[in-house]
């Protein structure tokens, strides 16, 4: 015969199974364009998700909704853990990847997801970054040198010049920072952005690199660097943790002096 202790408990660890069971249950609200249907207006469409049953980031739930609810929802995405950039959006109001980026579990409040802001869209959070990448390569993003070693191997480098390239050659290209900045918002035709002339200055203090006198006169005029008014949105949203705005920063400082 079960004595009472032992029955309640029973009773209380079935309690416990039954609440780890209840489906907690997540609204996701995901910014929808379908470039096919050029009549139809851009809208949110909210989906549910049971987080007991869902990976613990943004990029988890979305595909989950891609390949349990919806097929037609689009994303980019590839690596799933930081390194590619491809799956950067606008999640809750920040510029960010979506592998890397928790899910908040208060199922009272909704998440936002939109694409990259300010930005062309290919079709729902997918932005169009032909121009970011036609800027990137507009500063030339590789070594160029008119000198090459007698014995035809590598460019050498002290441990203390390739040091000053941490911190810049990280950067994933996600284009977070860059569609963050207000002022690339308003002049992305001509500003180069802070993802771009982070890469500019990575160039610029590559010791081995001897086109610095090139690539400073490319930055000098009013545009493609001096929009930068310092409000450092770029280093708050950068989801690998760099600092563009310090970069663009020191830019500034070696136009200015040396
Ligand atoms: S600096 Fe950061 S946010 Fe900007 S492109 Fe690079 S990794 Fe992305
Ligand atoms: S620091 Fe410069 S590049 Fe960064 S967000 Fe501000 S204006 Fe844009
Ligand atoms: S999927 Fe590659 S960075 Fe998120």
């Amino acid at each position: 015969m079960f004595r009472p202790t032992i029955l309640k408990r029973c009773v209380r660890s079935l309690a416990t199974v039954a609440e780890e069971k209840a489906p907690r249950v997540k609204k996701f609200q995901i910014y929808r364009w379908n470039p096919d249907t050029p009549e139809v207006q851009p809208k949110m469409q909210t989906y549910e998700v049971d987080l007991n049953k869902c990976g613990p980031m943004v990029l988890d739930a979305l595909l989950k909704i891609k390949n349990e609810q919806d097929s037609t929802l689009t994303l980019r995405r590839s690596c799933r853990e930081g390194i590619c950039g491809s799956c950067a959006m606008n999640i809750g109001g920040r510029n960010t990847l979506a592998c890397l980026c928790r899910i908040d579990t208060d199922t009272s409040k909704e998440t936002k997801v939109y694409p990259l802001p300010h930005m062309f869209v290919v079709r729902d959070l997918v932005p169009d970054l032909t121009h970011f990448y036609k800027q990137y390569k507009s500063i030339k993003p590789y070594l160029k040198r008119d000198h090459h070693p007698e014995d035809g191997r590598e460019n050498i480098q002290s441990i203390e010049d390739r040091a000053k390239l941490d911190g810049l050659y990280e950067c994933i290209l996600c284009a977070c920072c860059s569609t963050s900045c207000p002022s690339y918002w308003w002049n992305q035709q001509q500003y180069l952005g802070p993802a771009v002339l982070m890469q500019a200055y990575r160039w610029l203090i590559d010791s081995r690199d001897e086109a610095t006198a090139e690539r400073k006169a490319m930055l000098q005029n009013s545009m493609s660097l001096y929009r930068c008014h310092t409000i450092m949105n770029c280093a708050r949203t950068c989801p690998k943790g760099l600092n563009p705005g310090k970069a663009i920063a020191e830019i500034k400082k070696s136009l200015a002096f040396d």
